[in-house]
């Protein structure tokens, strides 16, 4: 099951190619894709424990916080179902608008899709830096999830296609790298605009804009992948990129490779359709459930709401910011591990180890939070062992980010075949976005209700990836992206739908 396949087909497969410098500033502009979805996840959680924007938008919340201390759970401060919304809102307007970038991605090529994705933020960004009611709050929001509909489902894909493919995996999970760098920034930012006396939570929200500047203006300049330009009928400019971007003019093995994958895809007159078809069914396995999994991880439970999640343990504001921060750190680091590490180990190692270190992490949190709370949430955390239930979080936050963090966006990415990869793509970045809506807005419901319980609900979910992985999930380390079908035929369980006359091109 692991890597090393050799690689027949067209033309070969043993492909030619530098990292050049055109490579990597492509990369690192189209990655600033990932500093936008970062910035988002990172900035709600501090603004909605803010004192002056709860008041403004949520005064239920500001009071039955303050009035804690004359009796109540712990558990249930913050449970509200507009303040969720808040959070949530984004992601189901990504959800819905990564379906028309499927659209706009394969018609007009990856760059636009990024360019409507940075605009269309812009916009969202500065409504929600003027919110003056809730309602231009929650508009200002469903824009930036349009935005960032369109950033997600095309980055990954213009990633996978621009890189050289022994690089693949470490320049895609540049994109997670940036998603994880927007967190720490959207952190640093609420950490500082906390101690504003007014408007601190408006400028971390007009904040917003500037990763959206830089992937707009970014975008103009960037040049469309050889496969989308293939695929659009423009073969002679995609072979004089393809030796532009490899830095040789020997990529006749892999520009072959590239006609006829397209061709391919051009025989295929619905790629929903197709997608659909038993040939297909691990891709689609894999494009609904490696993101289904990634949230059903419960990392966003820190992501979004870690302040509040501090706060519900005791620590004052400040400290609760600070600690968000300090994940935020940890987040960045690990990925690193994950940069340094994907391509000469590969996916699997990475997932199954992570997968086990959060487990036991989760069963961790949870017994603590049980110890000291229990059932009635009346309890309050002392400081050693709040110190020590944040450094377990730290360790699950660097579990995730080297494994399921960037895994579950480059696995995804670089399991379809050029026929269905825009509808598999927009499976993948849909259903990521579906479940961390669901996270969004119930998580503070499901801590109310389940209490420690939901860090067990957690990890429970992670032992059964874990297995998935194990037993379902082949390498993809170091195959090129036309030729990454064959690994199925390999597989023993998938190697079932595999029609026996399959075409390694398809
Ligand atoms: C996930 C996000 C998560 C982030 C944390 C991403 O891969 O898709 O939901 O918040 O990682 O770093």
């Amino acid at each position: 099951m692991a890597g090393g396949f050799a690689v027949s087909g067209g033309g070969g497969g043993d492909y030619e190619g530098k990292v050049t410098a055109f490579v990597i500033m492509t990369c690192l502009v189209a990655a600033t894709g990932g500093l936008l979805f970062g910035y988002d996840i990172g900035i709600s959680g501090g603004v909605t424990s803010m004192d002056e924007f709860l008041l403004k938008f949520f005064p239920n919340v500001y009071h039955k916080e303050k009035n804690l201390k004359e009796g109540g759970t712990q558990y249930c401060k913050f449970n509200d179902h507009m303040l969720q919304l808040f959070t949530s809102s984004l992601y189901l307007a990504a959800l819905v608008a990564s379906f028309a970038a499927s659209i706009t991605t394969k018609a007009f090529g990856r760059k636009i899709s990024m360019l409507i994705g940075g605009l269309i933020f812009l916009i969202g960004a500065v409504l929600n830096g003027a919110a003056m009611n809730l309602g231009v709050l929650i508009l200002g929001r469903l824009l930036l999830g349009v935005g960032i509909g369109y950033a997600n489902q095309s980055v990954p894909v213009y990633l996978s296609e621009m890189a050289p493919p022994k690089l693949r995996g470490a320049l895609n999970v540049c994109f997670q790298m940036a998603v994880t760098l927007g967190i720490l920034i959207a952190n640093l930012v609420n950490y500082g605009t906390s101690t504003m006396k007014k408007n601190g939570w408006r400028v971390s929200l007009v904040l917003a804009a500037v990763p959206a500047v830089i992937m707009t203006v970014g975008a103009v300049f960037l040049p469309d992948t050889p496969n989308s330009l293939i695929d659009r009928g423009q073969k002679e400019k995609a072979k004089t990129m393809l030796q532009k971007i490899r830095g040789t003019s020997n990529v006749d093995n892999e520009f072959e490779d590239l006609i006829i994958a397209s061709d391919m895809s051009k025989q295929v007159e619905s790629p929903w359709g197709n997608i659909m078809k038993p040939r297909y069914r691990p891709q689609l396995t894999v494009a609904v459930l490696i993101p289904f999994f990634q949230q059903l991880t419960g990392i966003n439970v820190i992501m979004f709401y870690a302040p509040v999640l501090f706060k519900t343990l005791g620590f004052g504001d400040g400290a609760a910011l600070m600690t968000a921060v300090i994940t935020g750190l940890v987040n960045v680091f690990a990925t690193l591990i994950s940069i340094f590490t994907v391509d000469r180990f590969g996916r699997r190692p990475l997932f199954l180890v992570g997968g086990t270190l959060m487990i036991i992490c989760q069963i961790a949190v949870g017994s603590i939070i049980a110890s000291v709370f229990g059932v009635d949430g009346l309890g309050t955390f002392s400081k050693g062992l709040g110190n020590i239930t944040v450094a377990i979080i730290c360790v699950y936050v660097a579990a995730f980010a080297w494994s399921w963090g960037p895994l579950g966006w480059l696995v995804p990415s670089e399991v379809f075949p050029m026929e269905i990869r825009s509808a598999g793509q927009s499976i993948n970045v849909s259903v990521n976005m579906f479940f961390t809506f669901i996270i969004g807005q119930i998580f503070l419901t499901m801590l109310c209700e389940m209490k420690f319980g939901l860090f067990f609900f957690f990890g429970g979910f992670v032992v059964i990836m874990t297995l998935f992985i194990l037993f379902f999930l082949p390498e993809t380390k170091g195959i090129p992206i036309e030729d990454v079908s064959r690994i199925w035929k390999s597989h023993w369980f998938w190697k079932k739908y595999m029609p026996a006359d399959e075409n390694t091109h398809v």
